[in-house]
């Protein structure tokens, strides 16, 4: 069984650049298939549900290639447009592709989607707004069955500023009929870089990264080349590493405008911070500082993507943190294998309470979603001895290689 293999307890020395981000690769990826010609996209991270989405892609009838990092995709011809179970069922995102099959075919059949582990992830207000765009929904045992001859432009307002609905809407809307108005959208940046993409291709969008969109919905879109902003989740999950593990590291192409949550958190842990254009130098010495009281909200707030490496980092804080999850129900999953490193955390409800340690130590841990794998690899990183972290390919989800930049910081890690 293949699994992470890490000597932790040193300090952090060396850098390593930001892949491209997976948030932003994913719904534009569903949006390709809105135009009926060729996509140039640069910097598309190669993880592994980018690399589902082009096989559900490839499906659909899309020819893609890729030359180096960049993604070459022609749709100009789809013949079909059903996900294909096997993929869909294994990723959250594939019910973005509704939106977008609706726009390019009229119908659509997608299972429900599955993905991270971290609570129930409903899609009722995906479905609620995409009804308010003309479609015709139709729910089966397996998946979900959709008609939307005449996409037309409407004012929908979202009773949660959800990131997928955000982009399920956007993506219907693009090529409807006349004008939508999108209120209380999620504002996360993200949903700036779709929106940015689609404009790239003709599309007639306004006020992304404010709560209220506009979008004039136009019959075509045309070619375009557009490059993949870098992944402000894996930057951060590197930052909080710094802070647990101390030394001096410096990233490349770090979103820092994106950060500013994060990098405040940062700073009260104690974290010296230097930034130039892109790149941000990181250095602390000792055990970070405790956060008293750090709850996760959609944008600008503090991002729950990052609220399990946060947890790893604060286990070996000087003091005591709370922590409050309010996105997910179910994100407090590594508190158990935390525990087994030696980790003081306790959980009541959507609270942590981490008490820190001076110290964890290596043990063999398993991985049971995304985040909370690379929370994972930190505590790894950072505890005394051995480590070794089984379902390794829930972490290759979404980092592009996990292995090498941790290597070029200077940790001792391997994949067996
Ligand atoms: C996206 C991100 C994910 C991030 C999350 C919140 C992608 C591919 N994934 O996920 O990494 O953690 O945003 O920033 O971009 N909800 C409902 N009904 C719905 C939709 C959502 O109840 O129809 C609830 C969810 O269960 C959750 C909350 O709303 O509790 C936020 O979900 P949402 O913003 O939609 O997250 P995702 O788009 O799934």
């Amino acid at each position: 069984m293949e699994y992470l293999e890490i000597v932790g307890g040193n300090p952090l020395c060396g850098e390593a650049c930001i892949q491209g981000s997976k948030n932003a690769a994913l719904p534009i990826l569903s949006a390709v298939i809105l135009h009926r010609g060729t996509t140039v996209l640069k910097n598309c991270p190669k993880i592994i549900d980018v690399l589902y989405m082009l096989e559900i892609l490839k499906g659909f009838g899309c020819h893609v290639r890729w030359e180096g990092d960049t993604l070459v995709i022609d749709a100009s011809d789809l013949e079909d447009c059903q996900v294909a179970e096997c993929y869909g069922c294994k990723m959250r995102s594939s019910i973005m592709l509704l939106g977008s099959l609706l726009g390019r075919m009229g119908n659509a059949y997608v299972s429900y989607p599955g993905g991270c582990v971290i609570g129930e992830r409903p899609i009722d207000m995906h479905l609620a707004a995409l009804k308010k765009l003309g479609a015709v929904l139709l729910e089966e045992a397996a998946g979900l069955r959709a008609v939307c001859e005449k996409p037309a432009g409407a004012v929908v307002s979202l009773p949660f500023p959800s990131v997928g609905a955000t982009e399920n809407v956007i993506l219907l809307a693009a090529v409807a009929e006349g004008v939508t108005i999108l209120e209380n959208a999620a504002r996360e940046p993200e949903i700036g870089e779709l929106c940015r993409f689609l404009n790239s291709m003709g599309a007639r969008i306004r006020g992304a990264g404010t709560s209220r969109i506009e979008i004039v919905g136009v019959k075509e879109l045309h070619d375009t080349e557009f490059t993949i902003m870098p992944d402000r989740i894996v930057a951060g999950t590197y930052m909080f590493m710094a802070a647990a593990a101390g030394g001096e590291i410096l990233l490349r192409e770090v979103p820092l405008e994106q950060l500013e949550s994060v990098r405040t958190v940062l700073s009260h842990m104690g974290v010296r911070q230097e930034e130039r254009e892109n790149t941000l130098r990181l250095w602390s010495t000792g055990r970070p500082c405790a956060v008293k009281d750090i709850r996760t909200s959609p944008y600008p707030g503090f991002p729950t993507d990052l609220q399990s490496p946060l947890l790893a980092a604060l286990s070996v804080a000087d003091g005591c943190s709370i922590i409050q999850e309010t996105i997910f129900e179910a994100r407090f999953k590594i508190v158990e294998e935390l525990r087994r490193m030696g980790a003081d955390i306790e959980v009541e409800g959507q609270k942590a309470a981490v008490r820190g340690v001076p110290k964890l130590s290596g043990t063999d841990l398993t991985a049971r979603e995304l985040r909370g794998g690379a929370a994972l690899v930190l505590a790894a990183a950072t505890g005394e001895g051995r480590s070794r972290i089984f379902q390794y390919h829930y972490i290759a989800r979404g980092y592009e290689n996990i292995i090498r930049d941790l290597q070029s910081m200077g940790i001792v890690i391997q994949c067996t």
